[in-house]
């Protein structure tokens, strides 16, 4: 969509998002995203899956609030996990585009990644939208790979949960910090100081899903951060894997496809009909063991990215599906 680009700027207060706003902010992530996509009604995007209010609760200090004339205008949520960061979703109110309003929420979005120390950070983006790759382009990040979004319908006869499976939620209070060290160990493995202990945490704490664990005797093999039902990230009927990563090594691939169906198995008995994930497509075996296994492409988006080509984790070797949205 055309953005008149003779609109005057408009000096907006950026802070932090306060939680008697969230209603208000979720509903202008809605309108906007459908404004900028063409829809009819643009406030049924996303449906009963939601955002704002998950990352939030998940860190309040990660998401700020552009305010003008006293009214809330626009948004950015940050998210830290360990030596990465990301933004997104950002958005202005339609009515208020083109006058520098993301550009000054951006300004202090790049604060919080610099503050977290993070070593490469990223964000997803429309690969068609000129004017998403020149405005993040003025903070440094540069387009790279395309990221499939890929989604499987969930079998009305899906595998029963396979052995040397367990579930995060499931486990003992006094038991969890020891498997979120098991999954630092295999994020690590990736990437260097990757850590999603905060995604598991959230699940757990606002019953957004489960966190699907796959072992090799006491050795965590792999793991997957699922979202599911209304009110989480991925909506009615949609078991979302926001996050999962795998042991690298010979073995890789033979336990993402453990992992597969253990997920599989996981949105069964949580009434989900569809499986949704999204990878870089830079991390080709990762992707390619989802084609395999039967995940069809369903819509897909550009990683920008800080640094060059070499740093990050999109690459070949990375058994690791996210998509930063
Ligand atoms: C994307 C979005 C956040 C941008 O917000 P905004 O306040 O309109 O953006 P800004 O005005 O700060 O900056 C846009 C810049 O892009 C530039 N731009 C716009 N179209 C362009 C084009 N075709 N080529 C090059 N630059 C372009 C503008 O000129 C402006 O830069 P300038 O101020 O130096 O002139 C807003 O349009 C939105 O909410 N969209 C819907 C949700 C969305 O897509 N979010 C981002 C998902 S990754």
């Amino acid at each position: 969509m055309a953005t008149p680009q003779t609109q005057p700027r408009a000096a907006v207060i950026v802070r932090p998002l306060v939680e008697s706003e969230l209603p208000q902010a979720d509903q202008m992530v809605r309108v906007a995203f459908g404004t900028f996509l063409g829809m009819a009604d643009p406030s049924t995007f996303m449906g009963d899956a939601n955002y704002a209010f998950t990352r939030w609760k998940a860190d309040p200090a990660a998401v700020l609030a552009a305010v003008h004339d006293g009214k809330l205008v626009g948004s950015c949520f940050a998210t830290n996990w360990g030596s990465f960061g990301f933004f997104g979703p950002l958005t202005v109110a339609p009515e208020h585009w083109g006058r520098g309003i993301a550009q000054q929420l951006l300004g202090h979005t790049m604060e919080i990644l610099r503050g977290w120390g993070v070593r490469h950070s990223g964000l997803y983006t429309f690969a068609h939208s000129p004017k998403h790759m020149a405005l993040y382009q003025k903070f440094g990040f540069w387009p790279r790979d395309l990221v499939a979004n890929v989604i499987k319908p969930v079998g009305d006869v899906a595998p029963q949960m396979p052995p040397d499976t367990s579930r995060f939620n499931d486990a003992k209070i006094e038991d969890r910090a020891q498997l979120l060290a098991a999954c630092r160990e295999v994020t690590n493995a990736n990437f260097e100081g990757l850590d999603v202990s905060r995604e598991i945490r959230a699940i757990a704490e606002q019953k957004l899903g489960n966190t699907i664990m796959v072992w090799d005797g006491s050795s965590l093999a792999a793991f997957a951060v699922c979202h599911t039902g209304p009110r989480s990230e991925a909506g009615t009927g949609v078991c979302y894997v926001k996050f999962a990563a795998v042991r690298p090594g010979p073995r890789a691939v033979d336990n993402l496809g453990r992992l597969l169906g253990a997920i599989e198995a996981f949105a069964r008995c949580a009434w989900a009909h569809k499986i949704m994930a999204g990878v870089n497509v830079a991390r080709r075996e990762t992707f390619q063991a989802l084609v395999d296994n039967g995940f069809r492409g369903d819509s897909q988006g550009v990683a920008m990215e800080s640094g060059d080509a070499s740093s990050g984790y999109n690459r070949a070797g990375v058994f690791i599906l996210d998509d930063w949205r």
